[in-house]
């Protein structure tokens, strides 16, 4: 177990409050509870496992996005709300992202053809994000279709944005024209329409796999602290800090 400065003190701070604690042992403290067997020489055996146990029992909180492209709702939430609460507190967020919304798709042989609300260009742009999400692990995904849908113009700005966050834009290019991206795309038709409640308008949001309009609104407001409140865990210390939201006037 890596042990860093803070780790330490925050050890040190939490075996301090403990008054019966005596401890005699020849380790240093960085390695009190790096195993079994010192933390027994030492004494600390309870300590160590009430330390280190909150994080990693509670599970992190599911939540999904469903949105489009060139909807200009879904273009401010994902660079205000969920940008800020993802960059924050990306540790207890397991976050999806679904970009298809209000589209629709008619069978055609065995692919399938896609209307979407926005336009030709929403469809491309749908289908450039659902490839890059099949290609890119998050962080990097997100960091990439944020780019993207801050420019307000999506498609033009995919090459761009890809190449900015190393993804492979060639391999997404051929993806998003080809049979796997239309397959993907319509995976996530899929999802969309498997929705309970069906969603009305998108961004659509749910929470552990829930929809209510609180949820919603809560998300909308301050998605941080929803999923802050939600974490069962021990809170990171970013569900702590209060920064003001800016809203605009952002240089970029
Ligand atoms: C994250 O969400 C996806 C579905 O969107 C799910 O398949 C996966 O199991 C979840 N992971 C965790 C750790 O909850
Ligand atoms: C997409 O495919 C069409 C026909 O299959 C082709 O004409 C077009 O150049 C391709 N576009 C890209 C960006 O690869
Ligand atoms: C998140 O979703 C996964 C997959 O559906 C599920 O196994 C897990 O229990 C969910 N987590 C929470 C906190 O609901």
């Amino acid at each position: 177990m890596m042990a860093n400065r803070l780790t330490i003190t925050v050890l040190l701070a939490f075996l301090a409050a403990q008054s019966s604690v005596v401890i005699s042992c020849n380790f240093p403290p960085e390695l009190w509870c790096s195993s079994e067997e010192i933390a027994k020489t030492c004494n600390v055996v309870k300590q160590c496992a009430e330390w280190s146990a909150p994080n990693s029992v509670a599970p992190k909180v599911n939540f999904t996005l469903y949105y489009e492209s060139y909807c200009p709702d879904c273009q401010v939430f994902i660079s205000g709300q969920l940008h800020e609460a993802y960059t924050a507190v990306s540790d207890i967020m397991n976050l999806t992202m679904v970009p298809y919304g209000n589209a629709m798709e008619t069978q055609k042989g065995s692919e399938y053809e896609f209307q979407c609300q926005h336009g030709a260009i929403e469809c491309q742009g749908n289908l450039y994000e659902t490839c890059i999400l099949h290609y890119a692990p998050f962080p990097t995904a997100f960091k990439t279709i944020y780019c993207m849908e801050v420019s307000r113009d999506p498609v033009p700005n995919a090459q761009k944005c890809m190449e900015k966050m190393g993804v492979n834009y060639e391999q997404v290019f051929t993806c998003a024209n080809g049979s796997l991206g239309n397959s993907l795309e319509h995976q996530m038709a899929l999802k969309t329409d498997a929705l309970k409640p069906p969603h009305q308008y998108v961004p659509w949001v749910t929470l552990n796999g829930v929809h209510t309009e609180k949820i919603q609104n809560k998300a909308e407001n301050d998605l941080k602290k929803l999923i802050c409140d939600t974490y069962k865990g021990t809170k990171p210390p970013a569900c702590s800090q209060d920064k003001p939201t800016l809203r605009s006037c952002i240089r970029e």
